[in-house]
C-alpha cells in the first residue's frame, strides 16, 4: 500500500516538474525572442546641403535669367535638375548652400569650366572648357538665386 500511494505521489512529483520545465523553456525562449527585436533606433539624419553661413547679395533678375537660357542651351540638365538630386545636386540645394557673393560665383564658376567631385559626393562633374568665366558666372547667378 506504502509503496503504491508513493509511486502516486512521484507521478505527480514529476508532472509537476514537466509542466515547471515547460513554464521555464516557454519564458525563455519567449525572452529570447523579445530581445532579438530590432530596437527603435531614431534614423541617422545627414546633413546633405551643409549650409555655408554668410550674407547674401540680391541676384538682378535679367543675369539670373540670362544664366537661365545658358543652362538651358547647355548640358547642366541632362545631370541637374532644379529641386530635384539627380547625378549632380539639385539647383535649389547648390543655393540653399553658397551664400550669394563674387567669391562663390567665382569658385563656382570655375567649379563649373574645371569640373571635379568630392563637395556633393563621388559623381563627377565633367568639365566645360568652352565656357566662358562671364557666361559661367551667370548660370551660377541664376542658380543662386533659386535661394531666393
Ligand atoms: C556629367 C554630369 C554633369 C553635367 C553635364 C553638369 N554637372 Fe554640375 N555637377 C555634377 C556633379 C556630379 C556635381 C557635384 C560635384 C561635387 O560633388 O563636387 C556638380 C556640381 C555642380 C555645382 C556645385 C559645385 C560645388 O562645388 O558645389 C554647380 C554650380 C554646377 N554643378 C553647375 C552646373 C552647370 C551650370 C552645368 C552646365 C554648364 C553643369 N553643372 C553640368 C554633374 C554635372
Amino acid at each position: 500500500m506504502a509503496s503504491k500511494s508513493s509511486n502516486i505521489v512521484n507521478r505527480r512529483r514529476r508532472k509537476k516538474q514537466t509542466v515547471l520545465a515547460g513554464v521555464l523553456l516557454f519564458t525563455i525562449l519567449w525572452m529570447s525572442a523579445c530581445s532579438n527585436e530590432p530596437k527603435q533606433v531614431p534614423p541617422k539624419t545627414f546633413d546633405y546641403i551643409k549650409p555655408i553661413p554668410g550674407p547674401s547679395e540680391h541676384v538682378p533678375p535679367e543675369i539670373a535669367s540670362k544664366g537661365q537660357v545658358l543652362v538651358g542651351y547647355s548640358d547642366c540638365y541632362s545631370c541637374h535638375k532644379e529641386d530635384k538630386r539627380s547625378v549632380g545636386p539639385a539647383f535649389k540645394d547648390i543655393a540653399k548652400r553658397y551664400p550669394v557673393n563674387e567669391a562663390y560665383r567665382d569658385y563656382l564658376s570655375k567649379k563649373i569650366i574645371s569640373g571635379g567631385s568630392g563637395s556633393w559626393g563621388a559623381a563627377v562633374m565633367i568639365p566645360h572648357p568652352k565656357l566662358s568665366l562671364e557666361n559661367a558666372k551667370a548660370m551660377v547667378s541664376y542658380i543662386l538665386s533659386l535661394r531666393q
